[in-house]
């Protein structure tokens, strides 16, 4: 019998997640739901705004890796920890302000292929806003500290969770977008939009 497992989960659900030695900015349930959702959506093109110390990165790398598609991540700031393991995982890193740099993203979003946009930096809202126009259909964009619903995050996911929230609002259904596998990521405290066609 293993006496300790329910207060080792009990300790660690609110925790950031280190991953292969780097610490990510993700509790425990957005590494596994991220896990999941990559394999349901199946993105050739990903780009990540906000490496921060490249935990996440990792993850993504090793699918991308493994499933042949095209990762990018961008941060404003190169702290320089992550360089062996990106270079041995062939991860780009791109240093720079994410809003100032459309015309280099915005063809890499615009590649053959579903394109997975994240958007985990400095002002998500405005990432969301700044980038949504230019995805294909079907193409997807997140958003993390998404709580969609401000009392749940306040009464449940907070409490043992997570302990930012960046927004509830939904600006998406002006520029094409639908909320989607809401349930999977609520507790990992991101939203997914995924843009329709027309
Ligand atoms: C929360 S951390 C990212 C965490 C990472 N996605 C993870 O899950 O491990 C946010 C990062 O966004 C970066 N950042 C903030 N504003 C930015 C901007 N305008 N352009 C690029 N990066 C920015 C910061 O330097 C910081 O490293």
């Amino acid at each position: 019998m293993i006496q300790d497992a329910p207060e080792y989960y009990e300790y660690n659900t609110r925790d950031t997640v280190v991953h292969y030695g780097l610490r990510s900015g993700q509790n425990q349930t957005a590494m596994l739901a991220m896990s999941i959702l990559l394999d349901i959506i199946k993105p050739k093109n990903i780009i990540e705004f906000g490496t921060g110390t490249g935990g996440l990165s990792v993850l993504i790398g090793i699918w991308s890796k493994l499933n042949g598609a095209n990762f990018r991540t961008y941060d404003n700031n190169d702290q320089r920890l992550y360089a062996e393991i990106f270079n041995k995982l062939g991860i780009e890193f791109i240093c720079c302000d994410v809003h100032a740099l459309h015309g280099d993203i915005i063809p890499h979003i615009q590649q053959p292929g579903v394109s997975l946009v994240l958007c985990d930096d400095g002002n998500k809202h405005q990432e969301l806003e700044e980038y949504a126009p230019h995805l294909k259909p079907y193409d997807y964009i997140m958003m993390h500290d998404y709580s969609r619903d401000l009392d749940a995050y306040n009464s449940r996911i907070k409490p043992k969770y997570w302990d930012w929230h960046e927004s509830s609002e939904f600006a998406g259904t002006q520029l094409g977008l639908t909320p989607v596998y809401e349930r999977l990521l609520e507790y990992a405290v991101w939203g997914c939009f995924r843009k329709e066609q027309g």
